[in-house]
């Protein structure tokens, strides 16, 4: 079925695509969604069709603490947790509610170049921190926040990835986050933690987000069922201090509209609650673990042409350093031009990057074309 009219994903002909980050069709979880659905109707009858609670259904927030209990071994009490529409709307309606014109928001440079064009909607000034395989530069960081404060404008946030960054793939250290939870005592620096990977890890659990690990006050942890479930469900969460959370979920959009994703937080809610969501994961973790090993694999050879990368161990993507004097725009032309795409690194930055990259994501197709994808770029890549 031509589903082109109603999708974002755009696919050319006879193009491998490795710019999406979107997740397989295939894989989707089609036959639990539809079952829940209809047990929620069946539940909840004619409330679930009107308003919602501002802060969110109970029940689902209620298995979200379970949730995070039992990965992060921190509980956030009911009023800690509100319902978004997923990572964007959040990121959105946090610049609404905590910024001003004016305000200073710091970034990781690289960071998730759609983030950045939430971020751009704001009338706020935008500021990259360099960011390396361990995280965001600390020391810089520090530097930067400093300055500001010296001069007396205000910070309004530092936008993080920790888990399974996007662009590059990988996760902060815990030395970078002890580094970073002292600059946040220092100097009062509030931190939006962007957690969507968080359940797609593919050797080792992650490091519990910073939210569990920094003091209530601190951090504004995003959680999102796009990447755990389903994007189109538009569902996600916030976790963070009482306060926050009341002035986030005291917005004249929620006054007006209710709570987000009302409908769609009530048949997660019955995912969470019959234990598919754990097995959901699971099938996602093992089938996009595979698909990162097998593009990693086939891009071998370039390891040693001065090609650099980490192997994915989460997430979606994998991040490649090209050469020095490499130019990213011809070398993407020339890959089209043998059917194979993928993302510029620059579109990732806020200033300059500094280093020539390319971006890409492995979740879209299975083994066999990611394999038969890998050998193109290899090829086109060394010749
Ligand atoms: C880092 C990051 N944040 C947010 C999103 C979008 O999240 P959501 O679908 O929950 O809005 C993505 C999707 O690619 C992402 O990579």
């Amino acid at each position: 079925m031509d589903c082109s009219h109603i999708l974002q994903l755009q696919l050319r002909p006879n193009i491998i695509d490795l710019g999406w980050g979107h997740p397989d069709m295939e894989l989707l979880p089609h036959a639990q969604i539809q079952s829940a659905t209809n047990v929620a109707l069946q539940r909840w009858g004619g409330a679930m069709l009107t308003y919602g609670i501002d802060h969110g259904v109970a029940p689902l927030r209620l298995k979200i603490a379970d949730w995070v209990a039992k990965y992060e071994h921190v509980r956030p009490q009911i009023d800690e947790i509100m319902l978004s529409a997923g990572n964007s709307q959040a990121l959105a309606h946090i610049c609404t509610m905590l910024t001003q014109p004016g305000d200073v928001i710091l970034v990781e440079n690289p960071s998730y170049h759609l983030a950045l064009r939430i971020l751009r909607d704001a009338p706020v000034i935008i500021r990259g921190i360099p960011c390396d395989h361990e995280g965001v530069d600390v020391d810089t960081l520090r530097a930067v926040l400093t300055e500001y404060q010296n001069t007396g404008q205000r910070v309004a946030f530092f936008y993080t990835i920790p888990t399974f960054q996007n662009p590059t793939g990988t996760s902060m250290s815990s030395a970078r986050r002890h580094q970073l939870a002292q600059v946040v005592a220092d100097c009062g620096l509030r931190i939006v933690e962007d957690d969507v990977y968080r359940e797609l890890w593919y050797e080792q659990e992650p490091a519990p987000s910073l939210w569990a690990s920094m003091p209530r006050g601190t951090v504004i942890r995003l959680g999102s069922f796009a990447k755990s479930l389903a994007p189109g469900l538009r569902l996600g969460f916030i976790t963070a201090d009482v306060t926050t959370i009341r002035r986030l979920a005291g917005s004249g959009l929620l006054d007006s509209g209710g709570g987000i994703a009302h409908f769609q937080s009530l048949i997660v809610s019955e995912i969470m609650e019959s234990n598919e969501f754990a097995s959901i994961v699971s099938v996602y973790r093992q089938r996009y673990g595979a698909r990162g090993q097998a593009l990693h694999t086939a891009l071998l050879p370039l390891q040693s042409h001065g090609f650099q990368w980490y192997r994915p161990t989460g997430g979606y993507f994998l991040w490649m350093k090209l050469p020095t004097g490499s130019d990213e725009k011809q070398l993407l032309s020339r890959l089209e031009s043998r059917g194979v795409s993928a993302l510029p690194g620059q579109l990732f930055s806020q200033g300059s990057l500094g280093y020539a990259a390319l971006r890409f994501s492995f979740s879209l197709y299975d083994e066999a074309t990611l394999r038969n994808a890998g050998a193109i770029i290899v090829d086109t890549l060394m010749s």
